[in-house]
């Protein structure tokens, strides 16, 4: 089957946040969701289940724990059961469930610099110290710093930089962590390039899975975040229990649509998910060679995962240069400012879209300057 990436869809009066915050003029290469269709094997099943009338409340259907188990099994080579899977209405709730269920306020909690926004500020919302690491710094280097740790929440792969952790870093993690927390964010673990495969920390042993909660989702690599359905595996079951009681009635149970679309995901729509990749790969080349050729003064690194680009705008002084391309070139991106106050010369370029949007962006920026 052949899938068309190229052909763009208005999505204008669909409710789409990514489509309605900005004057009709702006090109939106802003919020992390893609501009393409969801794989027809997932239309087709949310389709179906649209015969049956009745939409109660609903839990996950054991076929859905079986894929998951199969997938990470196949995928990763970890072995996990059926109840090890806790059903989420999302990983950032996934996340800050995590924190609420195993720290105190006052404790610590490490995050590597730049990162996502939601992750960035999550210690504020729970108290805790942020002990904001730098990336770019070799584990080695941090150390000092993990070891004063009470817990660390990974980004893997690294939104918004598209780094992939190698093995070799995963592991130099989990033992600067000792026997304290891991909450890893794995949303983006199949949108990898390059021939790379992604690793779920835990699953490099067995210790470091009874200190871990992982988070998953179908939402990013088959383009329905919008069905809010995601999933934490906890494979120590004294942990999972904590993390469930975290959901104190604040945490609802999952959408009956969501359900139905991540199986249809995971089950039917891996030839899309492939042809997808190859796209969005083609994507990031031709992003990277038309930034390298038409904006001088901007630098780009090829990410290794994820459709997000990490533009580094320094050289060109222009202050704000997201404010900037916004008002001189009619395209928002998501200020660098969002992922730490040492950013604010970056932007975050989403190149989940037609390759000819992602070239009239670049025009535009370049006619701008
Ligand atoms: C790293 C990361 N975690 C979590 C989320 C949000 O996930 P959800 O919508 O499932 O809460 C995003 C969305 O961009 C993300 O990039």
């Amino acid at each position: 089957m052949t899938f068309d990436f190229d052909s763009g869809i208005d999505r204008r009066q669909t409710g789409s946040n990514k489509w309605s915050r900005y004057p009709a003029d702006v090109l939106p290469m802003w919020v992390a969701d893609m501009d393409f269709a969801a794989a027809p094997a997932i239309v087709e099943a949310m389709m179906q289940r649209l015969q049956h009338p009745v939409f109660g409340y609903c839990s996950a259907k054991p076929e859905l724990r079986a894929q998951i188990v199969a997938d990470m099994a196949a995928n990763y080579g970890w072995s996990i059961t059926p109840e090890d899977i806790v059903f989420l209405p999302g990983v950032e709730p996934g996340f800050n469930m995590a924190i609420k269920a195993l720290l105190a306020p006052g404790q610590s909690l490490a995050l590597q610099t730049p990162i996502y926004k939601p992750i960035r500020v999550a210690p504020e919302h729970w108290s805790l110290q942020p002990i904001a690491l730098r990336l770019d710094r070799p584990i080695a280097e941090q150390r000092t710093e993990l070891a004063r740790a009470d817990a660390l929440l990974l980004c893997n792969p690294h939104n918004p930089t598209g780094k992939v952790y190698d093995r070799a870093e995963l592991l130099a993690l989990a033992e600067a962590m000792g026997d304290r927390p891991i909450i890893s964010d794995e949303i983006h673990c199949e949108l990898l390039y390059d021939g790379r495969r992604h690793i779920p920390i835990a699953s490099l042993d067995p210790a470091i899975a009874r200190r871990s909660i992982t988070l998953m989702s179908a939402a990013k690599t088959y383009n329905i975040p919008g069905l809010k359905t995601a999933f934490a595996i906890i494979q120590n079951p004294e942990l999972r229990q904590r993390f469930e009681a975290s959901r104190l009635g604040m945490v609802d149970s999952v959408n009956i649509m969501g359900l139905e679309a991540t199986l249809a995901a995971f089950r039917d729509a891996t030839d899309w998910r492939d042809a997808m990749l190859a796209y969005l790969e083609g994507n990031r080349d031709t992003l990277a060679g038309a930034v390298a050729e038409r904006l001088p003064g901007i630098t780009m690194e090829k990410p290794e995962a994820t459709y997000l680009a990490w533009l580094d705008c320094s050289a060109l002084g222009l202050g704000d240069p997201a404010a900037h391309f916004l008002t001189h070139a009619r395209v928002a991106f998501s200020p660098g400012s969002d992922f730490g106050p040492a950013y604010g010369q970056f932007i975050r370029f989403n190149f989940g879209c037609t390759r000819g949007r992602v070239l009239e962006a670049v025009e535009r920026m370049a006619a701008s300057l």
